[in-house]
């Protein structure tokens, strides 16, 4: 057994935490399957593949809890939201979720910095990064969206987004990384 390297209060934040992220994936799970019956294979496969994303962040969350000699506890996952009413409201629903999460990721590294537990400051940095990509990512699917159902060809256009989506990247490139 591992000496115990967070406090009680911080276990229970990043347990809650873990259980979120897995309740981020049902909710891409719960998404990518409605847009496949809906007739959006592309973006269905972007959000299949975004689950997996959610998956590895529950993943991080449960390694770190137990290598700090805390007690990661998988809990039961709440059910998916309803399903959308058309793409537009699956793509700011995902934004909202997205925003959320990044909150909640704040919460943890506003506690992390109130106890001067710098290891769980540095982890929780790496989210705050994780969470700026993926409000970009799904905010730019937002708006190609936006523009493709704007045109006078709404269809083709329509048509091409989806089809665009299924290759869009799951990490979305920040301009201050870019190397110049
Ligand atoms: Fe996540
Ligand atoms: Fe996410």
């Amino acid at each position: 057994m591992k000496t115990k390297r967070i406090s009680n209060a911080m276990e229970t934040a990043l347990n809650e935490q873990m259980n979120r992220e897995a309740y981020q994936a049902q909710v891409y799970l719960a998404y990518a399957s409605w847009a496949e019956v809906n007739g959006f294979p592309g973006i269905s496969d972007f959000l299949y593949g975004h689950m997996e994303e959610e998956r590895k962040h529950m993943f991080k969350f449960l390694k770190y809890i137990n290598d700090r000699g805390g007690h990661a506890r998988v809990t039961a996952i709440d059910a998916p939201p309803s399903d959308p009413k058309d793409m537009g409201d699956c793509l700011r629903k995902a934004l909202e979720h997205e925003i959320d999460n990044s909150q909640k990721i704040d919460e943890i590294v506003h506690l992390a910095h109130e106890e001067r537990d710098w290891a769980t400051f540095n982890f929780g940095q790496w989210f705050v990064k994780e969470q700026i990509e993926e409000e970009t990512l799904v905010n730019d699917l937002l708006d190609k969206y936006n523009l493709a159902t704007g045109h006078a060809d709404g269809h083709g256009q329509i048509y091409e987004f989806d089809r665009d989506a299924a290759s869009s990247p799951q990490e979305a490139t920040l301009p201050r990384e870019e190397e110049f």
